[in-house]
């Protein structure tokens, strides 16, 4: 059986990659890591093509969701999303005091229009959506972005998984990341299974 209802590789790790951490797993493992992933982020940069003080590392994306809400969310402030969709959402907005907009999507999962009219602070797109495995092109994304008042971050936690979305999409991954770069987009995904890292693009300014 192969569970599907969490991002977790069904797959064992190549031998490289338990290979590569072995190597790792040498005397440093005393001392903290670098608190700035500076080797990981200027790996990113050079996939997406844009500048590594653009991007953060965190332990996952669950944990660059938080800390997204917890930089951009007074309480009472409103924190807008397509349902059903991703259920940490609702918890995270409540640690924060928010107050979750929950826009119904239409029965073909399309973009919600009163996504955009809740003028919420933050918006929060999964998108490919959990658990339908939808996915609103990148055309529509960039167009919420442009009509929102607030912040849109982007769940991709999914999006290596829609292969041949992503190919009918025709849009690769540093296109994704430039439209993060230059709207007030957060990228926030990529996970590793539970060798769990994140990296969230974003424009100039948000990212520190
Ligand atoms: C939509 C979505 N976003 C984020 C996450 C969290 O992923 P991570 O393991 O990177 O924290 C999950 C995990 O299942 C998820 O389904």
């Amino acid at each position: 059986m192969v569970k599907l209802n969490t991002n977790e590789n069904p797959y064992p790790p190549s031998p490289r990659v338990l290979e590569a951490i072995a190597r790792a797993a040498d005397a440093s493992v005393r001392l903290y890591p670098d608190p700035e992933a500076h080797a990981l982020r200027a790996q990113a940069a050079r996939v997406y093509g844009v500048p590594a003080d653009h991007i953060m590392a965190g332990n996952g994306s669950d944990e660059l969701l938080a800390l997204v809400l917890r930089a951009t969310i007074d309480p009472g402030d409103r924190v807008a999303f397509p349902v059903p969709t991703y259920s940490l959402y609702e918890t995270l907005v409540a640690v924060q005091g928010g107050a979750a907009v929950r826009v119904p999507f239409p029965d073909d999962f399309s973009l919600p229009p009163a996504l955009a009219a809740a003028r919420a602070r933050v918006t929060l797109l999964c998108n490919p959506n959990s658990p339908s495995g939808t996915l609103v092109p990148l055309e529509r994304v960039e167009a919420l972005a442009r009509a929102l008042p607030g912040l849109l971050v982007v769940d991709e936690a999914y999006v290596d998984l829609r292969v041949r979305a992503r190919a009918r999409d025709g849009r690769p991954a540093p296109e994704r990341a430039r439209v993060a770069h230059a709207l007030q987009v957060v990228l926030a995904g990529r996970a590793a299974g539970r060798l769990a890292f994140g990296h969230p693009i974003c424009w100039p300014g948000c990212a520190r």
